[in-house]
């Protein structure tokens, strides 16, 4: 469920403005997310708030899909 989020479920898709390699996505908007160390609350900082140009997306997306994209992310840029 977060990898399909990432990729295309979250409007604006943070596949189009960030890179993650297991998700196959070369966004350049956003910082390459599989250099960044990231954890949890990192992560969930970036989504509820925003940060930058990045949206915050506690609007558009529950609570539970956030913490899916959450653990995708952190767990895909474990994935080197
Ligand atoms: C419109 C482009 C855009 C979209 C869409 C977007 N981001 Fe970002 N994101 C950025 C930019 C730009 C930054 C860096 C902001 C800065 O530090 O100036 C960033 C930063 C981040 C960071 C790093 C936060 C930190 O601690 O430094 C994470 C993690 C992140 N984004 C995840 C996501 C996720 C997950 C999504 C989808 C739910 C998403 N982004 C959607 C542009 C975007």
């Amino acid at each position: 469920m977060g990898k399909a989020l990432f990729q295309g479920g979250a409007t604006p898709a943070c596949a189009i403005c960030h890179t993650l390699a297991d998700a196959g996505t070369s966004g350049t908007i956003g910082p390459n997310l599989d250099t960044m160390a990231l954890d949890m609350e990192k992560v969930m900082t970036a989504i509820n708030e925003g940060t930058g140009v990045m949206p915050s997306f506690a609007d558009s997306l529950s609570e539970q899909q956030r913490m899916a994209i959450a653990q995708y992310v952190v767990w895909a840029t474990q994935q080197k």
